[in-house]
């Protein structure tokens, strides 16, 4: 049997219920749509080690080791590591980290520069 599109879109919107857009932020898309959208783009490391030293190097060492509000991120990031675990942390947020207010171009820059960095 093929669920209803009711039951689909009640779904749907049960799962979304809980997105607060930041203060300001007139971007409506949920942190869903905006994983999807960043992991369709294709990321440009260099780009991405700006974008990693201006949202993110507050809280990890952009050399992956020294331990900061956030841990360091090598080994915690390595080859086995999916492009979707890092895009889901960073727009979704884990744990006590906040999800991060970056466009998804700027997301896909940011994990090609951490997969660049810290696999292997
Ligand atoms: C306000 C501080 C803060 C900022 C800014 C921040 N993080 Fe974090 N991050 C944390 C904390 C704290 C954790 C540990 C979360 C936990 O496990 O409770 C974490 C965890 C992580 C993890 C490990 C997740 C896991 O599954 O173990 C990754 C990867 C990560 N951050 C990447 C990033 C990236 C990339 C950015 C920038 C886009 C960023 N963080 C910005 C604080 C921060």
């Amino acid at each position: 049997m093929r669920p209803s599109p009711t039951l689909l879109v009640a779904l749907l919107t049960a799962a979304c219920d809980d997105y607060v857009p930041f203060p300001g932020d007139t971007d409506t898309t949920t942190p869903s749509d905006a994983v999807a959208e960043a992991l369709a783009l294709t990321g440009d490391p260099t780009a991405g080690a700006t974008a990693f030293d201006d949202t993110c190097a507050v809280c990890h060492d952009p050399a992956g080791v020294e331990k900061r509000a956030g841990p360091a991120l090598d080994p915690l990031i390595d080859a086995t590591t999916t492009d979707e675990s890092l895009v889901r942390t960073i727009l979704e947020g884990t744990g006590s980290m906040p999800r991060q207010n970056v466009t998804a171009q700027e997301c896909a820059d940011i994990v090609a520069w951490l997969h660049q960095e810290f696999d292997g």
